[in-house]
């Protein structure tokens, strides 16, 4: 298991890159709690430099601040890359965003690539196919314990890279994690950190990151 304190850390010793250079500005007007570590440097990277890149699958898209960022990486790699984004959208009882709002926004960016789908990702089988078939995964579900497990046990592609929010100590111990009782994430990733087939960074800098590839 590997700890970086910052996106910038990670992009520098996985891709040996110094800087990002994008067009930021189409986040600017986008919430996120991505946004104070410029998490949207690291979805850019992930997505302009994977290899025999095709599909990728979002969980959890909110107002498209992550989705449009691996978009925008993917455009600069492979322009017909497929990207699907699953949320409950405005039926999520907690902090949520209008489906129609977020098409607007994707539309306004400019990437015709992606396709929204308002659906409950623990009831259908659309995160188990996501995670078979794609490429990069992004999973940001107000994920805890249960859902890591539940991911890392499942029938990965072979060349997926897996972005999950969260992962470090701090997030369990300073978050709704700790307050409502829920199962941490931490201690799974040690656990898992122990199959040497999956390579484990995390991301430091809060609210954190985890980046997991199939390595086998
Ligand atoms: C933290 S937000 C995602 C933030 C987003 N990735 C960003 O870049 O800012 C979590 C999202 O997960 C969605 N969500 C939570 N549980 C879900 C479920 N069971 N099925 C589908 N979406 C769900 C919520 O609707 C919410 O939009």
């Amino acid at each position: 298991m590997k700890l970086f304190n910052t996106p910038r850390d990670y992009i520098k010793s996985k891709f040996g890159a110094n800087e990002i250079n994008w067009n930021r500005s189409i986040l600017d007007s986008i919430e996120s709690s991505y946004k104070e570590n410029s998490y949207c440097d690291l979805f850019y990277a992930i997505c302009l430099y994977k290899d025999n890149l095709k599909e990728i699958n979002e969980f959890g898209v909110l107002g498209c601040y992550s989705i449009i960022s691996m978009a925008a990486g993917s455009a600069k790699n492979n322009s017909n890359t497929l990207i699907k984004g699953f949320d409950l959208f405005e039926d999520y009882e907690f902090n949520s965003f209008k489906l129609n709002d977020a098409k607007e926004r994707i539309k306004k960016a400019g990437f015709e690539n992606i396709s929204l789908i308002k659906t409950d990702v623990f009831k259908g089988d659309n995160l188990l196919k996501g995670l078979a078939q794609a490429q990069v995964v992004h999973i940001d579900l107000s994920n805890d314990g249960d859902i890591y497990e539940k991911i890392l046990t499942s029938n990965l592609n072979k060349n997926l890279t897996l972005i999950l929010e969260g992962g470090s100590h701090d997030r369990d111990e300073n978050t709704w994690i700790k307050k409502y009782e829920a199962r941490p994430i931490h201690p799974v990733l040690k656990k898992f950190s122990e199959d040497k087939r999956l390579e484990i960074s995390i991301i430091n800098a809060f609210p954190s990151l985890t980046i997991i590839e199939n390595i086998a």
